[in-house]
């Protein structure tokens, strides 16, 4: 008979009780401690053993049942499922894309740059761009006028005049928050770490699009996290499956990217955005928004953010200025639902103590002087350039059975080959004449090669555009045309 009394439950956790226990007991059986036909305490000795009052027990049991993990035999009591569920058996499924992400990671290190490289590879804006004099005089000017104190510790949530000139930045994307909800962090890749830290418990599941950014997957199954990915549409997540899912698996959030998602530039419409808030509220779900882009939007015009329409403190906000500003920096902030402020700190302080203070101090004189808009302007222009001289590349230089929705703004371009032929032996071909890109496969939580790849504009110069699209443009046409026997399951669609 299995031990319950090793059943931990923290009462300090947002988390309800009855909640923890559901998950804590379908571990377990999924995990095979609690075999088939095994009986579960009763109610009453349950409660007193974890030291929980009955109804705690009763919901907890109540929801296993209602998922088929065990069921109730009159007079007699609870007891575990002859047979799990359809749904539940593809766990296995799950422990195998968790694996992959480690592999995913590794070979996303691969993606090697040599300086003589067209690199379409990288999201990352081009040292080129970045305003290095204008940085150099505000940080002069804070170590002229903070002195030492410009290195002190800075307080864990942040340096309080950073945060309230963000505060008054996010008010022209529609986001109010008090200052308090602000928290700093050292990049949105550490914001996603903490709220990690600070939200998942080993064996929780959590929610993502497929495809989806390869550093928060890896973070979440860092802390223990079973991942759903749920295919992205034209016009976002697929809503049905997501409810249905949230409604199998209880995740502790779901993590999306509204706005030129990473890696497929997809937007959301906006009733997909109104009805994903809808959805979690009613099951009451954190959405993490990883906002990096939303600042891009050449041809949208609507790039409203979940956070901006989030009228019940459910939306979880990062943003990055990696892509606009100089990822070496290290800075981000998240606004945050009032509820988890105190966690989320006590996160960011075991991670880091706090983000450099003279860096945050910096960039506070960056925003209040207005040079921060000068150079938003200026990045926009230059992407702009960019974005228009890709779309016409790949227009121009592509075949047209090579598949591709246009983005509304970003940085990237995903793009699929037909039906049976492989990004990766693309690679393979394209770096020997050194041009690169991002092969889709990074960014699915199997690792599969399904013909799809991500072409970035962040780290290209406008003369290597044309002639980077036209050389990958020739390298498809020969794989492609190379194999006469699968031309017949290529579909030939319009391009853009
Ligand atoms: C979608 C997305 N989120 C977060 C990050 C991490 O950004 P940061 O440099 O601010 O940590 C990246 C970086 O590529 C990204 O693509």
């Amino acid at each position: 008979m299995y031990d319950f009394k090793s059943i931990k439950l923290d009462k300090n956790q947002s988390q309800h009780l009855y909640i923890q226990l559901y998950k804590k007991i379908k571990e377990l059986i999924l995990q095979g401690h609690l075999m088939e036909e095994e009986r579960l305490l009763p109610v009453r000795k349950m409660a007193k053993t974890l030291e929980v009052n009955n109804v705690t027990v009763v919901k907890a049991y109540e929801i296993l049942e209602k998922e088929g993990l065990v069921y109730k035999r009159i007079g007699s009591g609870t007891y575990i499922a002859k047979e799990l569920p359809q749904e539940l058996n593809n766990e296995d499924d799950i422990s195998k894309h968790q694996a992959s992400v480690k592999n995913q990671l590794m070979e996303q290190g691969h993606v090697k740059v040599e300086k003589n490289m067209i690199n379409f590879a990288s999201a990352t804006p081009s040292a080129e761009l970045f305003p290095v004099e204008d940085f150099k005089r505000v940080l002069n000017e804070v170590l002229d006028r903070d002195k030492g104190h410009a290195f002190d510790y800075q307080e864990g949530k942040g340096y309080y005049p950073l945060r309230s000139v963000l505060n008054k930045y996010i008010k022209h994307y529609g986001i109010e928050a008090d200052t308090e909800s602000i928290q700093i962090i050292s990049g949105a890749q550490q914001g996603i770490d903490i709220i990690s830290k600070a939200l998942i418990n080993y064996g929780d599941y959590v929610v993502i699009e497929s495809p989806s950014y390869t550093g928060a997957m890896a973070a979440f199954h860092s802390r223990g996290a079973k991942i759903i990915d749920i295919p992205l549409q034209k016009d976002g997540l697929d809503l049905e499956t997501l409810e249905k899912k949230i409604k199998i698996y209880k995740p502790r959030f779901i993590y999306v990217m509204p706005n030129f998602q990473n890696p497929t530039g997809i937007s959301y419409s906006i009733s997909k955005k109104k009805e994903i808030l809808n959805i979690c509220k009613r099951h009451n779900i954190y959405i993490v928004e990883d906002d990096y882009l939303s600042d891009l939007d050449f041809n949208s015009n609507d790039s409203t953010t979940l956070k901006k329409l989030d009228n019940h403190e459910i939306v979880i906000y990062v943003k990055s200025f990696s892509k606009i500003f100089m990822p070496g920096l290290r800075l981000g902030f998240l606004v945050i639902p009032s509820k988890l402020h105190h966690n989320l700190l006590m996160a960011k302080h075991t991670t880091d103590i706090s983000t450099s203070g003279l860096l945050q101090r910096a960039f506070e004189l960056y925003l209040n002087k207005g040079i921060w808009q000068k150079h938003l302007a200026y990045m926009e222009e230059q992407y702009k350039e960019r974005f228009l001289l890709m779309e016409e590349s790949i227009n121009q230089y592509f075949p047209k059975y090579v598949d591709c929705q246009l983005p509304l703004g970003g940085v990237n371009f995903w793009l699929k080959l037909p039906k049976g032929f492989s990004s990766n032996k693309l690679y393979e071909r394209a770096v020997k004449e050194n041009v690169i890109f991002a092969p889709g496969n990074l960014f699915f939580m199997g690792n599969q090669d399904e013909g799809y790849f991500r072409l970035s504009i962040a780290s290209v110069n406008p003369s290597e555009i044309k002639y980077g699209i036209k050389l990958l443009g020739n390298l498809i046409g020969e794989y492609i045309d190379n194999k006469e026997e699968l031309r017949k399951d290529i579909t030939i669609k319009p391009i853009l």
